[in-house]
């Protein structure tokens, strides 16, 4: 699979997009104060640097596989976890709602970019991340409600 110029640009600044994703998704699990929501967000990090690989592999010339599983959206359950002070609870608020505009921020580039590109192969791999994407977004929306963050 070849790429033309437009793409390798678009899908090199997809790149930088998911590095600066597993960045602040490093940053804010180490900043967050519920442990449920460290390891949320150190999951979430593991998830972009698999983004990050496959767009790599796509500008090696190589269209990574994509498997079809359950998004993990459906499965998270979160619970009423939060036992810190209204201070804490509403700093850790502030990191969801920030990492959620960024998620549909990524989201949406994908949603434009993929218009640019001839192989449908390439264009079902940024389907699929994008669509990984508005998952992440969920789980810590989901997270919010269950700590009633949500308002
Ligand atoms: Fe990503
Ligand atoms: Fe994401």
């Amino acid at each position: 699979m070849k790429l033309n110029q437009k793409e390798v640009q678009l899908i090199t600044e997809l790149k930088n997009q998911e590095q600066l994703c597993v960045q602040k998704y490093d940053f804010y699990a180490a900043q967050a104060k519920d442990p449920e929501l460290k390891n949320l967000f150190k999951k979430l990090l593991k998830r972009e640097q698999n983004h990050f690989d496959m767009l790599e592999n796509l500008l090696n010339g190589t269209v990574p596989q994509i498997k079809n599983k359950t998004p993990e959206a459906v499965k998270y359950e979160p619970k009423a976890t939060h036992a810190g002070d209204q201070k804490s609870k509403e700093f850790d608020k502030f990191l969801c709602t920030d990492i959620i505009a960024t998620e549909k921020y990524v989201a949406t580039t994908y949603n434009n970019d993929l218009f640019y590109f001839v192989s449908t192969d390439v264009r079902n791999v940024l389907n699929a991340i994008m669509t990984d994407e508005q998952n992440h977004a969920e789980m810590i929306w989901k997270y919010k409600v269950a700590n009633k963050m949500a308002a």
